[in-house]
């Protein structure tokens, strides 16, 4: 017997704890493009040189600076996961993941078009569809298993030294916490961190205190003594009368003056500590903010990545929104692996780091190309050619589990017309990122 936090699906019906099915989640993914915008732009205006004698510079301190091309990947992050085990496996040095946290909240988006100063509501795409229906679609009990199987495979990523950190707020920090208790075991517990944002507009008239912060969980992979921490120092409000002390006979001894008075000296930094006040995302500071909804201020995914990784180390945000994460470990010669089953996160994200790109090459900084795949189209050939030749019975299964408890009405607004019963093509429409229709046909039985 112990202490452990069940949901349904978390066992079988023979009490066996069940597995993530991570060989039947696995698939080759699809490389769409290479971006290395502002180089090539360069080389074609015939100016290269400056810049790569500054790169050659940093690829003989850094070993791993010109043989990794950085990832950004569109699907649904279990997939995304399980395809990345067999060339990442144990290789991923830290991992940030700031997953959705409230029925749907995180499936619809608002997005600028023309000058921005108009916005229009995204569709959904399918593959959207179906992934808010497998993390909500039994409420909480789905949203644990969906985030279990998930942190399970992040598990295995990450390299013995890794660590994992799990943005979350109180909505479902006290269930995520026995989430991640199972999944890394409460010897892996590092931290609890407050991220406490000053700024926040509050309703007042609420009859309760106003909620000012979030949580963000930190486990690392193992006890090992690899792990990487490199502590931090910000500047105090005011600085501190603090004793001067040196070291006697191996000992640490206060340090006095002639007449042997206590010396102190004033200190204006101190260690970071597990509170932290940073003010939330403004719409109005430009330098930062991409429109998206949930975008993180820069400044949380710095402390992290400069506190638990080192140059040239591999970081991962499978939850990547807006791409905080890869925008930073950009900046900070960090190597990087983002995914999000949302298209407008990838156009924002690919967006971002273009635009990452750009301010380095500027500054004759170094930084990596990047490769954008895709694992829903090879998802759809996979379906359709190799593995179940077309229209089969397991897309079949997929397509009439998703819709079983709809009207036909329903169903047919979303792109399929059953007027009675019998056997159809239905043809389940996906415009991918780039423009590429990426639309499945099927046979349906109704
Ligand atoms: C809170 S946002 C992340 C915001 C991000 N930290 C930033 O700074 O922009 C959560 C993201 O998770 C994505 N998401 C939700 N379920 C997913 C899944 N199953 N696979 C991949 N991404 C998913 C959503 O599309 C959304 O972009």
């Amino acid at each position: 017997m112990r202490t452990e936090l069940v949901w349904e699906g978390k066992y079988d019906e023979f009490g066996n704890r069940r597995e993530v099915d991570v060989a039947a989640c696995a698939m080759p993914m699809q490389k769409i493009e290479t971006v290395d915008e502002p180089r090539q732009r360069a080389a074609a205006e015939g100016q290269t040189d400056m810049f790569e004698q500054k790169l050659m510079q940093v690829r003989e301190t850094s070993p791993v600076w010109p043989d990794f091309r950085n990832r950004l990947i569109w699907g649904d992050n279990k997939l995304v996961l399980a395809s990345l085990l067999k060339e990442f496996k144990g290789k991923v040095d830290l991992i940030y993941i700031d997953p959705p946290f409230d029925v749907g909240a995180d499936f619809t988006a608002k997005v600028p078009v023309g000058d921005a100063t108009d916005t229009v509501f995204k569709d959904q795409s399918t593959l959207e569809i179906v992934a808010y229906k497998d993390t909500w679609g039994k409420g909480t009990d789905s949203y644990l298993h969906m985030m279990a199987e998930r942190l399970t495979i992040m598990r295995d990523l990450l390299s013995e030294g890794g660590t994992i950190y799990i943005h979350s707020d109180w909505h479902m920090n006290f269930l995520l916490r026995s989430v991640m208790e199972d999944v890394f075991g409460h010897e892996n517990f590092v931290n609890e961190l407050v991220w406490y944002y000053c700024n926040k507009m509050h309703d007042i008239r609420k009859p309760i205190f106003p909620r000012s912060h979030d949580t963000i969980l930190v486990y690392s992979k193992s006890r090992s003594s690899e792990r990487v921490f490199n502590q931090l120092k910000e500047k105090r409000d005011k600085p501190v009368q603090q004793l001067v002390r040196k070291k006697v006979d191996g000992r640490m001894v206060n340090a006095r003056d002639e007449d042997g008075n206590i010396l102190y000296k004033a200190s204006t930094m101190r260690n970071i500590d597990d509170v932290w006040r940073i003010s939330m995302l403004q719409p109005a500071d430009k330098s930062q903010n991409t429109g998206y909804a949930t975008q993180k201020n820069d400044l949380i995914l710095r402390r992290i990545i400069e506190a638990s990784s080192n140059p040239g180390d591999l970081v991962a945000d499978f939850f990547c929104g807006s791409g905080t994460t890869g925008a930073v470990a950009e900046k900070l010669g960090r190597r990087w692996i983002m995914a999000d089953l949302g298209r407008f996160a990838i156009h924002t994200t690919r967006k971002r780091m273009i635009e990452v790109q750009r301010e380095l090459h500027a500054a004759g900084k170094p930084y990596r190309a990047f490769d954008v795949y895709n694992l829903g189209r090879d998802e759809r050939q996979w379906w359709q050619q190799e593995r179940l030749q077309g229209a089969d019975a397991e897309h079949r299964r997929v397509v009439l589990e998703f819709f079983k408890d709809r009207s036909l009405k329903t169903v047919s607004d979303a792109g399929f017309e059953y007027p009675r019963k019998g056997k159809y093509t239905a043809c389940i429409k996906v415009v991918d990122t780039f423009g590429c229709d990426t639309s499945a046909s099927v046979m349906v039985e109704v």
